[in-house]
């Protein structure tokens, strides 16, 4: 049995293809059964339908409803699915800390910025903004606390004088297409342990020379330890 990975995102859902094409490809041994969005038109649920993905759901927030309200909701559509693994893909709003304890531990969001800096909803174009000379990607565990759980993986990339917010989000996204399946794939090996705020790695082999990392210029990727 392949482990069961849920997926909550808000938009476009380029990660979430990315994953279940490695899931699809079986480079990932996992299985995507459930996606949730809080946004009715988000495109990661059209993505899910077209590969068909299991259970496929649009939960808006209902007018007046609060933060937690709307938790005690989703937390109800998870818990029903149990998965082994959920994964926050662009998904675009603050888990209660009732989300975060009823999975502790077994939540991994993907966010475009070398954490810990440049946290919160716009990291990449935030990097931009602060002339960062590096930027990058990482894959972390989800606590209470806004981009501060224990860091999975990281990949970086050089800032090049004819980047603007746009064109370096892109590229950083690319390594998040990458980044993201090859977390969900060490999950599944079972070699990620965490102890305290620091996640330890221990994989037989690496996504290092991996042909979709290497066309991004100046790359700098680093697994295990
Ligand atoms: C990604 O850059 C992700 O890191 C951030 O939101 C974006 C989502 O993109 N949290 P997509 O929906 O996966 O295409």
């Amino acid at each position: 049995m392949p482990m069961r990975v849920a997926v909550l995102g808000s938009g476009r859902g380029s990660n979430l293809e990315a994953l279940l094409r490695h899931c699809e490809a079986g480079t990932v041994a996992a299985r995507v059964t459930l996606v949730v969005s809080n946004k009715r038109s988000a495109g990661c649920l059209e993505i899910a339908r077209k590969h068909d993905v299991p259970a496929v759901l649009a939960l808006p927030k209902r007018k007046g409803e609060s933060a937690t309200e709307y938790d005690v909701r989703l937390l109800e559509v998870l818990q029903a699915e149990a998965p082994d693994l959920i994964v926050l893909a662009g998904y675009m709003r603050i888990l209660s800390p009732a989300v975060v304890h009823a999975f502790e531990g077994r939540i991994i969001n993907i966010h475009p910025s070398l954490l810990p800096a440049f946290a919160g909803a716009s990291g990449a174009a935030d990097a931009w903004a602060a002339g960062a000379r590096i930027a990058g990607c990482t894959s972390h565990i989800v606590t209470a606390e806004l981009d501060a759980g224990p860091m999975l993986l990281q990949a970086a990339l050089a800032v090049r004088p004819n980047d603007n917010a746009e064109a370096l989000a892109r590229r950083i996204l690319r390594l998040e297409h990458l980044v993201l399946p090859r977390t969900v794939q060490l999950w599944a090996e079972g070699a990620i342990t965490i102890e305290g705020n620091k996640a330890h790695i221990a994989a037989p082999d690496s996504w290092l020379h991996h042909p979709e990392i290497e066309p991004v210029a100046g790359v700098l990727y680093s697994e295990g330890f």
